[in-house]
């Protein structure tokens, strides 16, 4: 397959953007989040396939130009949960009360059995991110995670639990634990040979006094139509889940990773970003990022060949 880079500074949902090396920026199964002048990603990076080849750190001032600040957190054979041979999906970041850059992982066994949240904490959000351990929360099984921090400070794991469940946990103080579960929310029951279960790949946003939870359908590397679901409280009620994009378009052919919210003038917006995996050659998979309104309980995801972050508001309603 011949790769079409996006063009410098544009985000061109379908093309991989090419980092200030020249190289394929490893922003998979992405998280992000905005750090005093510029949005800082920490991705998978999937140049050696699915097995842990580090997670690597970029930074940004517009989402779509990106500098590499190296590994954040290294491969380390002397770690077992870090290993070459493990699977490490999903980092995402908090900065916890205490300034501390906390990052959350799904650390996982090639067969997919281990299903853990890893930690791994560092004081600059370059790392290096130092690991700490995993675990099961409450002896749950933990498969794609995401993580928010609400207003006053409260931090939330949101994690795959199966048939489960998708579980919301609050963590503690210093985001280094869970504390609860304070919601768990199944898809719909259907024909799906799985029955009810959690969706994955969560995210979750606060507008307007009402939060937002995103997940996908579980189907491995392929895409389905994404899906969200609202509430006045992360621990509920869960409203119904509903499409956010048209539905049978696939989520434009591609999995929630993250959304991130961008504030100017008082307004507020959001960019969905995804994934469109390409799994015989996961590094070369590219990034699905959009335009996202969210707003009175309604999100919607819109399609554009090409945008920047400048006319993010031109896009929204
Ligand atoms: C997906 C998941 C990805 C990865 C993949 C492996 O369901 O969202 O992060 O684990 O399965 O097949």
């Amino acid at each position: 397959m011949t790769l079409t880079p996006a063009p410098r500074g544009v985000i061109a949902p379908g093309h991989v953007f090419l980092d200030d090396r020249g190289d394929i920026a490893q922003l998979h199964g992405v998280g992000i989040q905005y750090l005093d002048d510029r949005y800082y990603a920490w991705g998978e990076d999937k140049t050696r396939g699915n097995t842990f080849a580090g997670v690597a750190c970029y930074s940004s001032p517009d989402l779509a130009t990106w500098t590499f600040h190296g590994h954040a957190l290294e491969v380390d054979p002397q770690i077992p949960d870090l290993g070459p041979d493990r699977v490490i999906e999903r980092p995402k970041v908090l900065r916890n009360p205490d300034g501390r850059y906390v990052m959350f992982l799904h650390v996982e066994s090639t067969d997919y059995s281990y299903a853990r949240v890893g930690w791994a904490v560092a004081d600059r959000p370059e790392g290096p991110f130092t690991y700490l351990r995993s675990e099961r929360p409450l002896g749950n099984i933990s498969r794609d995670i995401g993580v928010f921090a609400d207003d006053d400070g409260t931090g939330y794991l949101l994690s795959e639990d199966r048939e489960n469940g998708l579980h919301v946990y609050r963590l503690s103080a210093d985001y280094l634990a869970v504390e609860e579960i304070v919601a768990t929310t199944l898809t719909p029951p259907s024909d799906h040979p799985a029955g009810p279960h959690g969706y994955e790949s969560p995210a979750m946003v606060k507008t307007g006094g009402l939060y937002y939870l995103f997940g996908s359908e579980l189907s491995g590397w392929a895409t389905n139509d994404n899906q969200y679901a609202t509430a006045p409280t992360p621990a509920g009620p869960w409203s119904d889940w509903r499409d956010f994009a048209p539905p049978g378009s696939a989520t434009f052919d591609s999995q929630i990773s993250t959304v991130v919210p961008v504030a100017r003038d008082g307004r507020e917006a959001f960019v969905f970003v995804g994934d469109r995996w390409i799994p015989e050659k996961l590094g070369d998979s590219a990034p699905v990022w959009l335009p996202m309104h969210i707003g009175d309980g309604d999100a919607e995801v819109l399609w554009r060949e090409e945008w920047t972050l400048a006319d993010l508001f031109e896009h929204v309603r």
